[in-house]
């Protein structure tokens, strides 16, 4: 698997996190989480769009008989600044009480969503609520925020792939990288 940004695109910069490294901390974390819920198996709650590449990596290094639900906020538009909003726009389909929950995410910038999120799941009354995010930017958050599970710590740099986009492109690299915009910045 090349872990080289795609020739010719002058946006994509260099990269944060190659193929192999997430590969490598994703199953550590896959086992890590075996251990932690082998007596009480997690329903994985993914965050779209941006989690479903790290969701489907890592639930096939979880030993476990996992359950998957899925749902969708937004708290940026296809700018790379946040709104400072955020919205569900997808619900998930299942019911949360006595669960216990695993939020799956892709990055942390400033909190935020994270946070919203954590209040809104805790109000269904699950059994347990831990977060397992693949990224975090440092310095980043506003307040502490209980992350029981992290992928890397990164550098302040926007970055794309492996789920992260720009107004939906990206996705679908194997690694992770800065993304370069000669207009636009995260705050
Ligand atoms: P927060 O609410 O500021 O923590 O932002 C979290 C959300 O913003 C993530 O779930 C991502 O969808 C998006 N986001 C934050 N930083 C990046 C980035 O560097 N690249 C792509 N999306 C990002
Ligand atoms: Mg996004």
């Amino acid at each position: 698997m090349s872990s080289e940004p795609a020739a010719g695109d002058p946006h994509l910069g260099a990269v944060v996190v190659d193929a192999d490294a997430l590969q490598a901390r994703i199953a550590e974390l896959g086992a890590e989480i075996t251990r932690d819920y082998h007596d009480r198996p997690p329903l994985l709650v993914g965050v779209l769009k941006g989690a479903f590449v790290f969701m489907a990596d890592l639930a096939r290094h979880v030993d476990l008989p996992v359950e998957f639900d899925f749902m969708a906020v937004s708290s940026y538009g296809s700018a790379t600044k946040t709104s400072g909003v955020v919205r569900i726009v997808k619900d998930l389909d299942l019911d949360l009480s006595g669960r216990h929950v695993l939020i799956v995410e892709d990055i942390i910038d400033s909190g935020l969503t994270l946070s919203y999120l954590q209040k809104n799941l805790l109000a269904r009354e699950p059994a347990s609520l831990e977060v397992c995010a693949l990224l975090v930017r440092e310095g980043k958050q506003r307040r502490e925020l209980d992350l029981r599970y992290v992928g890397f710590r990164i550098p302040p740099d926007f970055v794309v792939g492996y789920g992260l986009d720009v107004a939906e492109r990206y996705r679908n690299l194997p690694y992770v990288c800065v993304y370069r915009d000669g207009e636009s910045s995260v705050r």
